[in-house]
């Protein structure tokens, strides 16, 4: 039988996650909006398209939790999204009653799900998710990593004239201006980064990953970055789906690891079957442990601003 894969909110990042899903054959998806409209017609657009396409996956739009029933995986995109000038931090009272409600439906219609958050404040709606559903941790997951070290990977192979495959790169902690970019990580054709590039380039390359998101929505005027964003919630959905046992940056709630308890941050995590199968320990210098957990203090005052805690 095919997995089940629900996105819940059919805006920019749900429904080119939707399309990214349908396309790729291996599971059925459905697609939930409020604007019930929006959900179907998107999700009728992306049907007729599988014909073409090559994928005789199936896709419903809606606005029934009915729908959502047993899902294997649930992607939450729902709530607001940055205008120019907000930051992620802004969004958090509108987004959190978004996702509270989303999360409370998701626990009572698929209770054996792997919830994969992707709305922002990202760090903290991963730990709103992990209360709300009370589900374990290994089985809510918040996309992060992965769009911001593709971006560093991106702006790295420009500048070398390099393919981004050549390019492997870290950037861990939470999703928002103290993310932790590891240049010492980084390599090109398993050749350092530094040994390539003089550290201010390097900087330069880091600091325009970092504000990676502010630079699309600068540009964009009326929303933020979606294709990959989805490109990198689905390459989650992959890994678990088929059971890749990837390994990812991801938003994980830690429980001692990096000796940061009970906050969720972007680490390196084995995706599989299960959800977050291992979190890895990498050894970080001093200087880097100071700053993620810089970031996870971050993250603690949006869950505190919150009221979780
Ligand atoms: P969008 O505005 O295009 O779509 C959001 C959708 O959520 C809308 O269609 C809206 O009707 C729907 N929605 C609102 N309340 C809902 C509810 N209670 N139930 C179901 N659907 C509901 O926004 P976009 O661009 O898709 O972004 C979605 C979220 O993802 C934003 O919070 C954004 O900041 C975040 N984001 C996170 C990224 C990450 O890397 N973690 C990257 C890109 C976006
Ligand atoms: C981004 O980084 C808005 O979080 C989103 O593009």
């Amino acid at each position: 039988m095919r997995a089940k894969v629900s996105v819940i909110g059919a805006g920019m990042v749900g429904g080119t996650s939707a399309q990214r899903l349908a396309e790729r054959g291996y599971s059925d998806v459905v697609l939930l909006d409020i604007v019930e409209g929006l959900a179907r017609g998107k999700a009728l657009d992306i049907l007729q398209s599988l014909p073409v396409v090559g994928s005789d996956a199936g896709i419903i739009g809606t606005a029934s939790y009915d729908d959502v029933a047993d899902s294997d995986i649930v992607v939450i995109t729902s709530g607001i999204a940055r205008k120019p000038g907000m930051s992620r931090e802004d969004l958090v009272l509108t987004n959190m009653k978004i996702v509270a409600g989303v999360c409370e439906n998701v626990a009572r219609v698929a209770p054996e799900s792997i919830v994969v958050v992707v709305t922002n404040p990202l760090d903290a709606m991963v730990q709103l998710a992990l209360s709300v559903t009370g589900f374990e941790r290994g089985r809510v997951i918040g996309q992060s990593g992965i769009l911001d070290t593709a971006r560093l990977r991106t702006f790295i192979a420009e500048e070398l004239g390099v393919a981004v495959t050549s390019v492997s790169a870290y950037v861990l902690g939470g999703h928002g201006n103290t993310m932790l970019a590891l240049p010492r990580l980084c390599t090109v054709g398993g050749v350092p980064l530094r040994e390539l590039l003089p550290p201010e380039r390097v900087e330069a390359l880091v600091q325009r990953a970092v504000n990676g998101g502010a630079e699309i929505v600068g540009l964009l005027q009326t929303g933020s970055a979606y294709y990959a964003p989805s490109a990198a919630a689905v390459s989650m959905v992959d890994s678990i789906v088929l059971d890749r046992k990837n390994i990812l940056p991801c938003a994980v709630q830690l429980k001692g690891e990096y000796g940061i308890d009970d906050v969720v941050v972007g680490v390196p995590v084995k995706l599989g079957a299960a959800g977050v199968e291992q979190v890895l320990e990498l050894a970080l210098t001093d200087d880097e442990m100071a700053a993620l957990r810089r970031s996870a203090d971050a993250v603690r005052e949006t869950v505190t601003l919150m009221g979780l805690r």
